[in-house]
Order: structure tokens, then sequence, then C-alpha cells
């Protein structure tokens, strides 16, 4: 459903992307892992328009995206969860959710989102600057899945969130994963990581080193402490 192949990406005369490569199948989820400053950021928005590719391509669903102009790329079909959330402060919870909309989706879909998110709905009218840490990121996945996205790509979704609610944020993307929707998934969290993407890419130097099943990375410890420096 999505591939990239031998992807590049510059900023200005870095050259951050270095043929990076991955690719997930219909219904997959997978995680994207590796340590600060390796280019995982950078392949989301690159992905996404916002960084322009400089070599490579980028296939969604048979179309290539490198070509395609950043505000198209959503109603194709990917929700976009950026690190930092990307909220808009000073609007409403409701006026964040409608955002991305270019018309208005069956009622059903706000019935979901709202039931998935309980939180959201008793928080309709409030600025969502006065949300907290956790509540921002519950909007955020929630605004892209207003527009029902077939590929859902999170950048760091429990990154400074509290562990109790580190939970709830994993149990929803876990639902969002059950009900169909594919997942690219960018992680510190390694735990989060394993417990809900099947497929694992490891990144170094803006090029993808390492892919595994999930289960084979748990036990592999050599690999999780060279390329993440963690002893699990
Ligand atoms: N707008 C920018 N201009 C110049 N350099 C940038 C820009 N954004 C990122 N970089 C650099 O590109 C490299 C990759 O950054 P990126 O944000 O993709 O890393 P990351 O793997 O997501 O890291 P982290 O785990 O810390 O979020 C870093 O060296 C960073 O400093
Ligand atoms: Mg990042």
């Amino acid at each position: 459903m999505l591939e990239l192949n031998a992807v590049h990406a510059h900023y200005g005369k870095v050259h951050v992307l270095q043929g990076a490569s991955l690719e997930v199948k219909s219904g997959e989820a997978v995680a994207l892992l590796g340590r600060n400053g390796v280019g995982k950021t950078t392949a989301l928005k690159t992905i996404m328009g916002l960084v322009p590719a400089t070599g490579g391509e980028i296939v969604f669903d048979g179309r290539g995206l490198t070509d395609m102009p950043p505000h198209a790329i959503p109603r194709s079909g990917i929700g976009y969860v950026p690190q930092g959330r990307g909220i808009f402060p000073s609007l409403s919870v409701k006026e964040n959710l409608e955002i991305g909309l270019t018309k208005a989706p069956p009622s059903q879909v706000f019935d979901y989102v709202y039931d998935r998110f309980p939180r959201l709905k008793e928080r309709l009218r409030q600025p969502g600057g006065t949300l907290s840490g956790g509540e921002q990121q519950m909007l955020a996945i929630a605004r892209c899945l207003v527009m029902q996205p077939s590929l859902l790509i999170l950048d760091e979704p429990t990154e400074g969130i509290m562990p109790i609610l580190v939970q709830d944020i994993r149990r929803e993307i876990k639902a969002v994963n059950d009900a169909g929707v594919s997942i690219l998934l960018v992680e510190q969290n390694i735990k989060t990581a394993l417990r809900l993407c099947s497929r694992i890419y490891i990144m170094e130097k803006g090029t993808v080193v390492h892919e595994a099943a999930a289960e084979d990375l748990k036990e592999d410890k050599e690999t999780l402490h060279r390329y993440l420096g963690v002893a699990v």
C-alpha cells in the first residue's frame, strides 16, 4: 500500500535521507525505530510532501506521491499525526477536528470518534491549547480519523505522556489497526512499538539498516543494543 524506494531528502546542503526504503502492506502495523536525529521524522515529512524528496520514489496505492501537492496527500487516504501533535491551540476541539475536512463526513464517523475518545467529546468547545498533553495527542489522532484514512502515520505518539495515558493511546492505535487501517509508527518507546507492530524497521544515518519481525527483534538483544542502545 505504501512503498518508499531509495528515497533521498536534503535540508539545504545537508543530506538527511540517504536512500531509505520501506514498505507498509495493507492492514499491517509497522514501526520505524532509530536513535535521535537519524531521519525518522524527515522520512515521514517526505511521505507527506512537507519535505521534498530529492531522489527515489514514494508510491501509495499505486500512485506516486512525490509529485503530488502536499495538500492532496491527506485526501488520498494518509492521516499524519506529527511529532509534537500540531494541533491549533486557539481553535476549539471541535474546530480542530473539522479543520482537514473538505466535506462533512457521515455522522457515524464523529460518533465513532467520540465513542473512542469520550474525553474529547466532553471538551468540544474547549480551546485545543488548554487540553492536557495526552488529550492533545488524542485530538491529533481523532482529527486524522474523521478523514477516514486507510493509512495512519504517527510520529512518537507517546512522547512526553504520563504512563497511564500511554496505555490509552496504545489501545486506541491498536483499535484503529484492528478496524483495518494500516499503521506506520515512529517510536522511541520500543515496548509500544513491539506491542503494536508486527514488523520493525531500524534506521541509521538516513537509511533503513535492519528489518525484522517484532517477535524476532524482541529476542535479538544484540541488534537492539547496537542500533537502539537499549537493553531489554
Ligand atoms: N528543518 C531542518 N533544517 C535543517 N536540518 C534539519 C531540519 N529538520 C531536521 N534537521 C536535521 O535532520 C536530521 C534528522 O532529523 P529528524 O528530525 O528527521 O530526526 P529523528 O530521527 O526524527 O530524531 P528524533 O528521534 O530526535 O525525533 C537531524 O540531524 C536534524 O538536525
Ligand atoms: Mg523525530
